[in-house]
């Protein structure tokens, strides 16, 4: 029996990739492409992770229109702003039970969640509220009021 000379193999059917070759290639592309994933998260880290909070104190323009006793809320803050005889004093607008932004009405703060209700002053008229809502401080420089949602102040306490 004599043995046939295998035919030569056309470009069409090259010849099968050994497997340690097969292995060595993927090793190495896997190593790239971790390479590559980890220089594009590089490009991401200097970046801010945190973002700024608006600042506690505010300055506050009361409508000249604003009646005695009616609440003023400024756009994107929890606090009403009240403007009567003796002076202007602020209140905070989050509820004492659970932070829920409680509603200025005719009839004091009314809180959507859960029921609460709060005179005019602030003080709890039905729970399940614990604890008044707090007063806020106030000051007035050069005809500018200046609201500190950061800083409360005893109840009752207005600024001319
Ligand atoms: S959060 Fe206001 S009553 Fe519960």
């Amino acid at each position: 029996m004599t043995l046939q000379p295998k035919p030569p193999r056309s470009r069409l059917d090259p010849e099968p990739m050994p497997r340690r070759d097969w292995l060595g290639l993927s090793g190495l592309w896997s190593m790239g492409g971790a390479l590559l994933f980890g220089m594009f998260g590089m490009l991401k880290l200097p970046k801010a992770a945190v973002l700024a909070s608006p600042s506690k104190k505010f300055k506050v323009t009361l409508p000249e229109t604003l009646a005695a006793g009616e609440a003023f809320v400024p756009s994107g803050r929890s606090v009403a702003v009240f403007r009567d005889a003796e002076g202007v004093h602020a209140i905070s607008t989050i509820c004492t039970h659970l932070g829920c932004v409680v509603k200025p009405g005719a009839e004091g703060f009314e809180c959507p969640c859960h029921g609460s209700r709060f005179h005019h002053d602030g003080s709890v008229s039905r729970g399940p509220a614990p604890r008044a809502l707090p007063w806020l401080k106030v000051s007035v420089s050069g005809g500018i009021l200046t609201v500190d949602e950061g800083t409360t102040v005893p109840s009752g306490t207005k600024v001319a």
